[in-house]
């Protein structure tokens, strides 16, 4: 069921199995709340998932912030956007009682998602990062320390240079995060690799995380 929390349209589906994480969901541009329920549900089976939509209209298509051309950033926006779905997540967990979530963001959404490691450290607890790129030229210098972060880039993506990914790896790696970079055979659509890594990654922190 679409909802509506601290200024976002979003999608929540409670979790059914004790104790696993919850996975905040961030969908690519021209995706909605909806986009990636079935993923969620096949990398972290009875995780509670909340979904929400990308504020920004780019012709039509949501988006979690605005960008001046293909990977050029209006950071500014991109700023404001970040603290205003780091509110929303702090609202969703009071209202459904949730842990800091895993991220789990695709493109665009994967861009918030590295955005927010960078400039809310607390607000989630580890971030599958499918497809992301460096979203600030000059990012906050936080200290997320030990923070799991897997980031799957496509060998073929025809909007990133390697180096990007390479570059974001490097960046979260250097405030402390446990980075595993993945290159996969890929364009910049997901594939089933893609799919095995997430599961694997976020079942290996749900087994770390102290328990409940
Ligand atoms: C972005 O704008 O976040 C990236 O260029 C990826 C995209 O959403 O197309």
């Amino acid at each position: 069921m679409t909802d509506s929390l601290a200024g976002f349209t979003y999608r929540f589906e409670k979790g059914s199995a004790a104790g696993a994480p919850s996975i905040l969901l961030l969908h690519g541009t021209g995706g909605d709340e909806n986009d990636l329920i079935d993923l969620g549900r096949a990398v972290a089976p009875g995780s509670p998932l909340l979904s929400p939509r990308g504020q920004v209209l780019e012709n039509g298509m949501p988006r979690f912030f605005r960008r001046l051309a293909e990977g050029v950033f209006d950071e500014a926006d991109l700023k404001q956007r970040t603290d205003a779905l780091a509110n929303f997540v702090i609202a969703a967990r009071e209202r459904y009682g949730l842990e800091a979530p895993i991220a789990l963001g695709f493109s665009n959404g994967a861009n918030i998602a590295a955005a927010m490691l960078m400039q809310h450290p607390y607000v989630l607890c580890g971030a599958v990062l499918l497809r992301a790129m460096v979203p600030y030229a000059d990012p906050p210098s936080a200290s997320i320390p030990r923070t799991p972060v897997l980031i799957a880039s496509g060998a073929q993506d025809p909007i990133m240079p390697a180096s990007n990914p390479a570059q974001l790896a490097a960046q979260l790696r250097e405030r402390g995060a446990t980075v595993d970079h993945r290159v996969v055979p890929a364009s910049h659509g997901l594939t089933q690799t893609d799919v095995s890594l997430a599961a694997a990654f976020i079942k290996n922190v749900a087994a770390k995380a102290p328990a409940l």
